[in-house]
């Protein structure tokens, strides 16, 4: 089929390359020249595993190509995807500018019927708006708009495009569902359709209650701390009942990222528009929040003061398997102890161009590795579990510090392993 993205970025190129990779072709368009430039010589701007050979290879076989112009991609495509960002507002609701502004600017090029699909996570009701736009601009384009949230993960993006769990669309048209069906038919997953609000609510029900999950086990480390248990023991034992799972149920320094933050404002922002506010999610909220401090806090009582103390950090990334750095807790972490004094040397496998490139930045050290950056510090934080922080030589990096404190965030370690080499160790939720 012929399809368009509007919007190359994270949701947008991977779902173009997916899609291109199964045999469709794809046009992806974005208003970057740079951008597009960029993907044109066949560099990607982002870190992802697997994406860059996907684009490549797509591009190479002439089933992927980019553009500019809106126009272009909206005359290629029977099916038009938007996949354009939709930034909070600082009240946590969601800004539609962009998504208003891309309707604007499909509807006149609308020259035969299309599938008009909104794929960035948008609060419930805007498929109407979306209609609504469009109509206005072009009363007489013959079109169905359609929603199909996108639940992958940064860091296993393409295997969460290319084997999905479940794939949802919404759509109040016959016409637009056959179509949507045939965009699929070569992804092997089960298919959940609904009615367009239904599905806008699908994505931020869904990522709400995975981070109500997180918050849940983060709230029973603090009783697991408090009465000397262990958490871990604890989601193992109520993740072995299968109405509950196991996953999602890793105690830590609480969520971060593009998504959670982001989707539970705006869920938050809509139930109260609606009339129906979501109070528990706000506890959601507070639970993340005090995890960190609570766990600065615990950093603080073992040094006392942290004004001049040599700290390293392992980790910046808001998780492993990627260079994204936005909300992420790790950052969060480094913000606090610099603002205490703290001398902060930090190192993480992908993120550190990044790095530099905040303000924070600047204000701390930046190691060439993890050994580099414990050397002379007197404590040490895993702020993010990089599986390769778990194989490192552990005495040698005790031998290099100027005390042995050892504050893992995110449970990596073993505590018993760590201690018996000589560490203090502070896991979250491990007892005392
Ligand atoms: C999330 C959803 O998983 C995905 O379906 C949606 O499309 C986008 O949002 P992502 O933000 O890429 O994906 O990361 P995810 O793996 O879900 O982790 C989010 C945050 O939760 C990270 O900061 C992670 O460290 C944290 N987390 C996750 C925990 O603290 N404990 C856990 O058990 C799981």
């Amino acid at each position: 089929m012929k399809l368009t993205i509007i919007g190359s970025g994270y949701v947008g190129l991977t779902t173009g390359a997916c899609f291109a990779e199964v045999g469709h072709e794809v046009k992806c368009v974005d208003n970057d020249a740079e951008k597009i430039k960029t993907l044109l010589r066949g560099e990607i701007p982002i870190y992802e595993p697997g994406l860059a050979d996907l684009v490549k290879q797509n591009v190479a076989a002439g089933r992927l190509t980019f553009t500019t112009s809106t126009p272009e991609g909206v005359e290629h495509g029977d099916v038009v995807f938007i996949a354009v960002p939709t930034p909070p507002n600082p009240d946590g609701s969601v800004d539609l500018k962009y998504i208003e502004k891309v309707a604007r600017e499909i509807a006149p090029a609308i020259n035969s019927y299309k599938v008009i699909v909104d794929k960035s996570t948008v609060p419930v009701k805007t498929g109407e708006k979306v209609t609504e736009t469009i109509q206005r601009y072009a009363p007489e384009a013959e079109f169905d708009v359609v929603s199909n949230p996108e639940f992958l993960r940064e860091g296993s993006a393409v295997a969460d495009l290319m084997k999905p769990d479940r794939i949802v669309f919404g759509s109040n048209s016959d016409r637009a569902s056959a179509l949507m069906k045939k965009v699929y038919e070569p992804f092997v997953a089960p298919l959940l359709v609904t009615d367009i609000n239904s599905a806008e609510l699908i994505k931020h029900a869904a990522n709400s209650f995975l981070a109500l999950k997180i918050s849940y086990i983060n709230a029973i480390s603090a009783i697991c701390e408090a009465s000397n248990a262990d958490v871990e023991l604890v989601a193992e034992g109520i993740g072995m009942d299968s109405r509950i799972g196991r996953s999602f149920l890793n105690a830590g320094l609480g969520y971060g990222g593009s998504c959670f933050p982001k989707d539970l404002a705006a869920f938050i922002a809509i139930s109260d528009q609606l009339g129906v506010p979501f109070d528990l999610l706000k506890e959601v909220q507070k639970i993340n929040q005090r995890q960190l401090e609570r766990f600065v806090d615990r950093i603080r009582e073992s040094l006392w003061v942290l004004d001049e103390k040599k700290i390293a950090v392992w980790g910046l990334a808001f998780k492993p398997n990627t260079d994204d750095l936005r909300c992420s807790v790790a950052i969060e972490l480094v913000e606090k102890l610099v603002a205490e004094g703290a001398r902060v040397t930090a190192y993480d496998p992908k993120g550190m161009e990044r790095m530099r490139d905040l303000p924070i930045g600047s204000q701390i050290e930046l190691a060439e590795s993890p050994e580099a950056a414990a050397r002379g510090a007197e404590a040490l934080v895993i702020a993010t579990e990089w599986p390769e922080f778990s194989h490192l030589d552990f005495p040698a990096v005790k031998e290099s510090m100027q005390s042995p404190l050892l504050f893992d965030g995110r449970n990596l370690l073993d505590p018993e392993t760590m201690r018996k080499y000589g560490f203090e160790y502070h896991g979250i939720g491990r007892g005392v």
